[in-house]
């Protein structure tokens, strides 16, 4: 899911090359991309380890798998994750802050792992999930500083926070009791949750934005 995810990932964000307003960004937003191609491939690298190849991971992600007995969710496309990605710069900014920083906090959670070789590579995946966030706060600024209606601001953000929540899944269940078990996930998916949201209060406060920090469902599957 994970190695599927960060490929996911990558695609979204080659769209955005072609929309970046100058060389800077579209360097930037492909060297972004490059690193979330790089996060997978060293997830399926691993997964080979274990004699598990790309095409079998990709089938479990989405649930396509005959008999793999996966514990996980599956995800259908990558609508699951990313739908509608927005038309506007400041989309990708948000995306950035708000995806990139759930990201994060899951795959810090991963470097927690009791299987070593995850737990590694994950250290070195989350510091650039770091720098994908930073990207997006400097391109927010601007985004602000070249003036934007509050209204739009709000709908943009509501979007991004909720698919953003949604990204940790759904409330624990049975899968979350195994992993916890083996150590492979340390945390839920709610406590991840909740740090998240702890985090990213703590930024719109920091930038005098906190009040619109506003859903309308306020419970998973978060809208
Ligand atoms: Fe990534
Ligand atoms: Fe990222």
């Amino acid at each position: 899911m994970a190695a599927f995810s960060e490929n996911l990932g990558g695609e979204g964000l080659t769209h955005w090359v072609s929309k970046a307003p100058d060389n800077r960004r579209k360097r930037l937003v492909a060297k972004l991309a490059y690193e979330e191609f790089d996060h997978g491939h060293q997830i399926y690298k691993l997964l080979k380890d274990l004699n598990v190849d790309e095409k079998l991971v990709n089938e479990i992600a989405t649930g396509r798998a005959q008999n793999s007995n996966s514990i996980h969710t599956s995800l259908d496309t990558a609508d699951a994750i990313y739908g509608d990605a927005g038309e506007l710069w400041l989309d990708l900014a948000l995306h950035c802050i708000l995806m990139d920083t759930a990201g994060r906090h899951i795959v810090s959670n991963f470097a927690e792992s009791s299987y070593g070789p995850w737990a590694e590579a994950s250290v070195d995946i989350a510091k650039d999930e770091i720098m994908h966030a930073s990207f997006g706060k400097h391109e927010l600024q601007i985004c602000l500083a070249e003036g934007l209606s509050g209204e739009l601001l709000q709908e943009r953000f509501t979007y991004w926070y909720a698919r953003s929540l949604n990204f940790f899944g759904p409330p624990p269940g049975k899968s979350a009791r195994i992993l916890q078990h083996y150590g492979i996930k340390r945390k839920t998916n709610e406590d991840l949750r909740r740090e998240f949201q702890q985090e990213i209060e703590s930024y719109m406060t920091k930038i005098g934005l906190q009040q619109i920090m506003k859903l309308n469902t306020e419970s998973y599957p978060y809208d």
